[in-house]
Parts: C-alpha cells; structure tokens; sequence
C-alpha cells in the first residue's frame, strides 16, 4: 500500500491544490489531507470548515481514495498516525521552491523515510494563493475559477463578511 499525505492550511482550498491533488491521487493507494489545525496560524476558516469544503469537493469530483483529516503537532507524527510516507506538495514558483526544500530537509531530518514529491502548478493556476482568494473575496471580487465551483459561494460570502 502506497499513501501519500497533502499537508497545507487550505486556507481556502483553492483551484490550485485541487490540480495538484488530481495529479497525485493515481499515484498513491490512498491521499490523506492534512488540515493543519495550528493554533499559532491566524486561519479565516477554522480547520472543521477547511476538513468540510474539501470533503464537499471529493464528493463533486468523484475521488474516493482520498481521506480528509485534521492535524495538530508536527506532520511526521501524523505522517506515522495514517502510515504514509511520501509528502504531496505543489511548486508554483522559485519562490516556493525556496521554502519547499527547507520543510522537505526538515521533514526528512526527523523521519528519514520521508519521501516529498512535487507537483508543478499548471502554469495558468501559478498565481493562485488562498492569500489571493482571500484577498479578492474580501473587496467581493469574483473568485470564479479560483476555487473549486462547490466551495465558491460559501467563501465569497464568508470572506465579504469580515
Ligand atoms: O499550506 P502551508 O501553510 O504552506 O502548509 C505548511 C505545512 C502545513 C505543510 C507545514 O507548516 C507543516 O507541515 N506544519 C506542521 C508542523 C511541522 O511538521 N513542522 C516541521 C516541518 S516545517
């Protein structure tokens, strides 16, 4: 059995990680989403509503192997919960590169076994951020196509409240 975890604050989930999750999931037995549920990260959605949009998503896209969780602590730990040993990340730009190989070195320090493997964003979803879905949906700009189609209203509607 072959599991990934996708770790990331999903703060939305946007268009972006679900390329990258579809691009992964036929390569693994099983993708575990890892919610970070950190409390010293200033999150808009609070990690049940995060775990709840991207459930809403694998229902509409129809991808069953992918289980979503939250996590609190270090990602090796839950690493070792779900007994999975590679890390899905996505690579926009050097910028993420940079950033990229400093968790996956520490990832790697702590659990050798650690295996990341990178997805490179399609260049036409590169510039998507959940800080830039956040940011348009906040002045209640259109978000349309920058998360998926299920979760669009309730983030616009959420994020133009604040
Ligand atoms: O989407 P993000 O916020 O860039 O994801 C970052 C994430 C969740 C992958 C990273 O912060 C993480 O793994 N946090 C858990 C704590 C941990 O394991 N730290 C050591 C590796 S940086």
């Amino acid at each position: 059995m072959k599991s990934a975890v996708y770790p990331g604050s999903f703060d939305p989930f946007t268009t972006g990680h679900l390329d990258v999750l579809k691009h992964a999931y036929g390569l693994f037995d099983t993708v575990y989403i890892g919610v970070l549920h950190n409390r010293s990260k200033n999150c808009v959605f609070p990690s049940d509503e995060r775990r709840a949009m991207i459930e809403q998503v694998l229902h509409a896209e129809g991808l069953t192997n992918v289980r979503v969780c939250t996590f609190d602590g270090l990602l090796v730990d839950f690493m070792k919960q779900v007994d999975a040993s590679y890390i899905i990340r996505g690579l926009r730009t050097t910028g993420d590169y940079l950033y990229e190989a400093e968790i996956a070195s520490v990832n790697k320090h702590l659990m050798p076994e650690a295996q990341t493997v990178y997805f490179a964003a399609d260049p036409r979803l590169a510039f998507i951020s959940s800080g830039i879905v956040r940011e348009i949906a906040s002045f209640g700009g259109d978000i349309d196509g920058l998360v998926p189609a299920p979760i669009r209203k309730i983030i616009a509607e959420r994020l133009i409240k604040r």
